[in-house]
């Protein structure tokens, strides 16, 4: 009796810590996406068919020498790409006639280069177009593949989920990933079916919340401001490591007009949106990389604080977007002239945060010029169809929040000595935002054979990957090493670095 009682004291205590497992945020114990991720899909562009390992290698190299990486843009991956089938015994196998190095194959080539893997499937029986097996029925031994394949990131559709509950099928995927062992960002990808935004923080990182920005190869304009429209009314719901996604970036797509193509970025920008390219980054102007790689404008995106910001005011067609504050202090502002004529618009210093008297500084993003110490209500002249994106500040400084870049995101050691061997490998990580970091802290944990210091210089750290080859057998070994790190200026923490080591001890080391 005593016992029973007991145990009903025990749950009774546990009901009343009024949280489970399931109410956290999933960021919270992986650092994941703790700004909103950066990088390229093929899907609005190429759609399905033309996807195949050439296509992600070749925009993988774009990506790189446009200087998108060092914008920090680094998911990558093939969407619907017909990349994988399921064998007879259930397991799935890459399609190796349009990924000849394999699945796993391609993802190292990413990692060599400093960028991240993504992949796609779905939560039904199969992707939308059939083409490829969903993971109903299959979900743990499927994320275990994607975790083998070394994914860093998977985007999971909603087609042909008949009778299936979006709630319960994208928990069962967590679960299966959280199983699989490997740290991955999840993005869901229901197109607000089962309104995400309120129970996926604790699945995932990014869910979307509308249906499809465009069939593959047409850009539309009005289905952007319908996704914008609709994205905007769930701001409440997004932080770090828990974002609302109106879908990929249709910037640099034909058919849209320069002002067009910076309207729309802005719009992402403001509303903290995850920036995946969707272009063909293989064929950009010179005017489109500047678009996809403003930095300042990025630097809202990518602020620490994670708020999305919103509509305060409408003028007619023209809509005034703020409520969000960045991690210096200071207030992103966004005039977005819907209209088919020029608008003067006056924004008041309260519209932004600020008392009516504050000496401001304003600086417009777009021509990278500041205004300032000046008073009374901020006066812009805007273009149909264009924008004005603004940062406002007590004061002449604009730092940008820390963009990381890493020249690979792998270290591989072989060796096929027959006496135990000491090797190092560096790995190098730089800061493209403003002000230094601290050291990155490597989490502890690490398999006995590996080592990790870490040594800063300027603003790049070098992780030095010492591995010990003593009394190992003759086998592959493979850890991730995690570092974390703060973002100085407001504290906060920033998303958590990972990357993979192997070691292949060839030959049996034995001691002299
Ligand atoms: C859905 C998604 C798109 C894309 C396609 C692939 O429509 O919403 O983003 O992944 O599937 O078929």
């Amino acid at each position: 009796m005593l016992i029973i009682g007991s145990l009903a004291l025990l749950f009774l205590v546990w009901l009343g810590r009024g949280e489970s497992p399931t109410t956290k945020f999933r960021a919270e114990e992986d650092g994941l996406a703790l700004t909103p991720p950066m990088g390229w899909y093929p899907w609005n562009e190429f759609g399905q068919e033309p996807q195949n390992e050439k296509l992600v290698k070749e925009t993988a190299e774009a990506l790189i020498r446009s200087g998108m990486k060092d914008a920090g843009y680094t998911y990558i991956g093939p969407d619907e790409g017909i990349c994988f089938s399921r064998d007879a015994s259930g397991k799935l196998t890459s399609n190796l006639a349009r990924y000849p190095s394999g699945l796993r194959g391609l993802g190292d080539y990413l990692h060599a280069r400093g960028l991240k893997y993504a992949l796609y499937t779905d939560a039904g029986t199969h992707t939308c177009s059939k083409a490829m097996p969903g993971t109903k029925g299959h979900e743990f031994e499927d994320m275990r593949a994607f975790a083998e394949w070394r994914a860093d990131y998977v985007k999971i559709d909603w087609c042909n989920t008949e009778g299936q509950n979006p709630e319960q099928a994208y928990t069962r995927l967590r679960d299966a990933q959280l199983a699989a062992g490997r740290p991955i960002v999840f993005s869901l990808c229901s197109w607000g079916q089962g309104q995400p935004w309120n129970w996926a923080a604790s699945v995932g990182h990014l869910w979307r919340t509308t249906g499809d920005i465009c069939a593959p190869g047409k850009a539309s304009w009005a289905t952007a401001m319908q996704n914008a429209a609709a994205n905007e009314k769930l701001y409440a719901a997004a932080g770090p490591g828990h974002w609302n996604d109106p879908d990929m970036l249709i910037t640099g797509m034909s058919g849209l007009s320069e002002a067009q193509n910076r309207s729309f970025f802005s719009l992402w920008c403001m509303m903290a949106s995850p920036l995946i390219a969707g272009n063909d980054l293989r064929s950009m102007t010179e005017s489109i990389i500047k678009i996809l790689t403003n930095r300042e404008a990025i630097g809202i995106n990518q602020d620490p604080l994670g708020v999305q910001g919103r509509i305060i005011r409408r003028d007619g067609a023209v809509e005034i977007w703020a409520g969000k504050r960045l991690f210096d202090g200071s207030q992103a502002v966004l005039v977005f002239n819907a209209a088919s004529a020029p608008a003067q618009v006056e924004v008041t210093p309260s519209d932004v945060g600020f008392e009516e008297s504050a000496p401001l500084y304003v600086r417009d993003l777009w021509k990278h010029e500041t205004a300032g110490p000046r008073a009374g209500n901020i006066r812009v002249t805007v273009a149909p169809n264009d924008v004005a994106l603004l940062r406002v500040s007590k004061t002449d400084s604009f730092p940008l929040p820390p963009i990381i870049v890493a020249d690979s995101y792998r270290a591989v050691f072989r060796t096929s000595a027959n006496t135990p061997q000491e090797l190092t490998q560096a790995i190098t990580v730089r800061n493209n935002g403003s002000g230094a970091l601290p050291l990155w802290k490597v989490r502890a944990g690490l398999p006995s054979w590996l080592s990790v210091t870490v040594s800063q210089s300027g603003n790049t750290q070098t992780f030095a990957n010492k591995v010990s080859t003593a009394g190992l057998s003759k086998r592959h070994y493979h850890a991730v090493v995690r570092a974390d790190n703060c973002e100085p200026l407001s504290g906060l923490p920033m998303s958590a670095l990972y990357y993979d080591v192997d070691l292949e001890v060839a030959e049996q080391p034995s001691v002299p």
